[in-house]
């Protein structure tokens, strides 16, 4: 069994792969969570944003995993950076969540032209000192962006959560993620299952390994040492994405995936998000 946890730079401990659930709506929510907790998940990653901080709450709360034992992200969304509402806007997502602390929360954008990430994450440190949060990161944050915050506020962000996947590595914000020992977490994972999974590489080492093409993808993220929170509604992949512990890739598999990089930006690019440009 390889190790499942990650801990951070704080110590606290952060499972390695966990759930997104950015477009689990309300009446997939329920099945979505039960099947994850009982495939082995505790990590969920939602966001003010998605909209279903509440239905998550609620799924949770009908499983009898102790809150303990879970681990809880949630971000703030750009519309509300700035100081106050930093504040007001996690007061909110605890609410929606019914709990009383995140284990991680993030800036869910720099939205750098506005000026504002800085005092949102202070407003984040506030929080964090008192105990409301267990650790605090960004995500879309580019190395410029690290550097900025790291030079003019206090903790050094736990996670940095970025696009990641073969046809997008980011090797060099990985690297000097890891200089900085802050975690990186890949969204968008599986590429959305947009052709990816279909690539001869990847399909062809999956029946090599007898695994799947996603479980192959999946465990070339964990050997670059990041976290991942593959998104699925669907019962049989939700296990299917938690079932990469028994194996490990060869390092001439990890290289031929990282050979498939072509710099293939999917998302957003953070140099162009602003506040109110992302609905
Ligand atoms: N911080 C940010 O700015 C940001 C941005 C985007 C996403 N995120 C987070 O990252 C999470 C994951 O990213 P994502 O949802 O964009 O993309 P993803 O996890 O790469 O892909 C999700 C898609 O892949 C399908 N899928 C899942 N497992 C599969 C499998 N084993 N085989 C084949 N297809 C599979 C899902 O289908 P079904 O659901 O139909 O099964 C869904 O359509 C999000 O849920 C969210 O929590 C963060």
């Amino acid at each position: 069994m390889i190790n499942d946890t990650y801990y951070l730079n704080n110590s606290y401990p952060m499972p390695k792969v966990g759930l997104g659930v950015y477009k689990i709506s309300e009446e997939e929510m329920d099945i979505a969570v039960e099947t994850a907790l009982e495939a082995g998940y505790r990590a969920f990653d939602t966001a003010y944003f998605y909209k279903n901080e509440i239905a998550l709450g609620n799924a949770l709360k009908k499983s009898d995993i102790e809150r303990e034992d879970l681990f809880i992200t949630s971000k703030l969304w750009n519309d509300y950076q700035g100081y106050d509402q930093t504040i007001e806007f996690f007061t909110k997502s605890l609410e929606n969540l019914g709990t009383d602390y995140l284990d991680l929360f993030l800036i869910h954008w720099p939205c750098e032209a506005d000026g504002l990430f800085i005092e949102s994450y202070k407003a984040m440190e506030k929080l964090y000192e008192e105990g409301k949060i267990r650790a605090i990161g960004v995500c879309n944050f580019n190395k410029h962006h690290l550097e900025k915050l790291m030079e003019e506020t206090d903790v050094v962000p736990a996670v940095n959560q970025i696009e990641v996947h073969p046809y997008f590595n980011q090797q060099e914000l990985q690297d000097f993620c890891d200089k900085h020992d802050i975690a990186v977490t890949a969204w968008m994972p599986l590429m959305r299952n947009k052709g990816l999974l279909e690539h001869k590489l990847i399909t062809d080492m999956a029946s090599r390994y007898d695994k799947t093409p996603a479980q192959i993808v999946l465990r070339w993220h964990l050997a670059h040492n990041s976290l991942i929170i593959p998104k699925s509604k669907t019962p049989e992949r939700i296990r299917e994405n938690y079932d990469i512990f028994d194996f490990n890739l060869e390092l001439t598999d990890i290289a031929e995936i990282d050979s498939l990089d072509r710099g293939d930006r999917q998302g957003n690019d953070p140099e162009n998000v602003r506040i109110g440009t992302l609905k």
